[in-house]
């Protein structure tokens, strides 16, 4: 199963995570009768708003997180209209998904590269999405949080690699292979400043260091983002982001 998230720091970081949301589902062609899966909800801000979007339809908010889910939850608690078509779904990515019926949807922001194989993803996302249906995303591409990559290799020997983050051309001969049309993906930078130190480092630990600080002895993690912090030749998080959009082969 993949790791567990803080989900309480997640939500009170300022994420650019929101704009990559925004601008993925407006990138959805919907007539609000769709079930859509949102793959990697997190603690569920699109979720929300995929709610909203199919007035008509159901979502299904899939994560392998069970205190991200938690927190979902509870920010659907007060939006009982909401929680009737939504479906919460503990279950991992990086295997064939357990659904019991096709979407017409997959949706997913800032997940994709924490899954080591897209490969395999792909082929995954398209057997539970009907013929026809679409798929947009965004997450981490080629060249993303180079600099913090960078500090990492400096400061840990033989570091394994974390994050496959891939170029545009092969997603879309990923996508292809996996039996998507319409292909469409681009890479773009999109670098966040955090100036405040405190938030420079509660966002390194909580968004992007998890899997480095899980090798860690616990009594070692504050002097590791410290240092992470401290080696970044300025405060920014130089996000570069690869969006897709495609359908399934009808
Ligand atoms: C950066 S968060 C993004 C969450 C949300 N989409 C957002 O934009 O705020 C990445 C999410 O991917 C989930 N995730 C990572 N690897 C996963 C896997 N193998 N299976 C299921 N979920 C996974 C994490 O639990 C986490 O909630």
């Amino acid at each position: 199963m993949a790791r567990e998230w803080d989900a309480t720091t997640y939500d009170s970081l300022p994420l650019p995570h929101e704009r990559w949301g925004q601008r993925t589902l407006a990138r959805l062609e919907l007539d609000g009768t769709e079930t859509v899966l949102d793959a990697g909800a997190g603690t569920g801000r699109d979720t929300v708003a995929l709610l909203e979007a199919v007035p008509d339809g159901r979502v299904i908010a899939l994560d392998g997180s069970e205190k991200m889910l938690a927190a979902l939850l509870a920010r659907l608690a007060d939006r009982p209209d909401l929680r009737d078509r939504l479906t919460v779904l503990r279950a991992d990515l990086t295997t064939p998904l357990p659904l019991r019926e096709q979407v017409d949807v997959v949706f997913s922001v800032a997940t994709f590269h924490w899954i080591p194989d897209h490969d395999a993803l792909f082929k995954n996302l398209a057997a539970v999405l009907r013929p026809g249906g679409q798929l947009v995303f965004d997450c981490g591409g080629h060249g993303n949080i180079a600099a913090v990559e960078r500090v990492l290799g400096d400061l840990v020997a033989d570091r394994p690699p974390v994050w496959p983050f891939a170029a545009a051309e092969e997603t879309a001969d990923r996508l292809a292979a996996a039996g998507f049309v319409g292909v469409e993906t681009s890479l773009d930078p999109d670098p966040t400043r955090l100036d405040d130190p405190a938030t420079l480092r509660r966002f390194l630990e909580t968004i992007i260091l998890g899997m480095d600080l899980d090798r860690l002895p616990v009594d070692e993690r504050a002097g590791f983002v410290n240092a992470v912090a401290e080696r970044l030749p300025e405060p920014v998080i130089d996000y570069v982001r690869l969006t897709g959009t495609a359908r399934r082969a009808g």
